[in-house]
């Protein structure tokens, strides 16, 4: 299923093509793939307050959410840029929520993937759900 990072890929570049940031110019598509299999998008969404705007990531675990979903197995993240576009510590830790270590991660450009890492590696010896039972 996570074999073909293909369409979750081609979600997180759609995704960055409605990136609504005005205020940075840097535009950000994030998928996440569910449990079931399907897949979930969202842009970085700024505002004019600037501390108000947030993540690619945070939007599409949110379509994750309201779908009835609560487990990732697979994410993409579709920024431009020279440097690859990692997911920043805070949206790191939001996925770790609902994925794991070796849930991997495709770190995408508009023209394809950059780097597949894992969750584990960008966030290593993670505190999560698990930590609270
Ligand atoms: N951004 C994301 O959407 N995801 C990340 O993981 C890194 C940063 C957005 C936030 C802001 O709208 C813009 O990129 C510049 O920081």
């Amino acid at each position: 299923m996570s074999s073909d990072p293909g369409d979750i890929v081609k979600a997180a570049q759609e995704a960055m093509e409605l990136a609504y940031s005005p205020y940075s110019g840097f535009a950000v598509g994030a998928a996440v793939r569910g449990g079931s299999g399907r897949i979930y998008s969202g842009c970085n969404i700024e505002n004019a307050a600037y501390p108000e705007g947030w993540c690619a990531e945070t939007s599409a675990i949110s379509a994750l959410i309201m779908a009835g979903e609560s487990k990732i197995i697979e994410v993409a993240v579709a920024g431009g840029g020279d440097e690859p576009c990692t997911p920043c510590g805070g949206c790191r830790q939001r996925l770790r929520e609902f994925a794991h270590s070796d849930t991997p991660l495709h770190v995408c450009s508009p023209e394809g993937v950059r780097m597949t890492t894992t969750l584990g590696e960008l966030l290593p010896h993670s505190f999560g759900p698990e930590n609270l039972e």
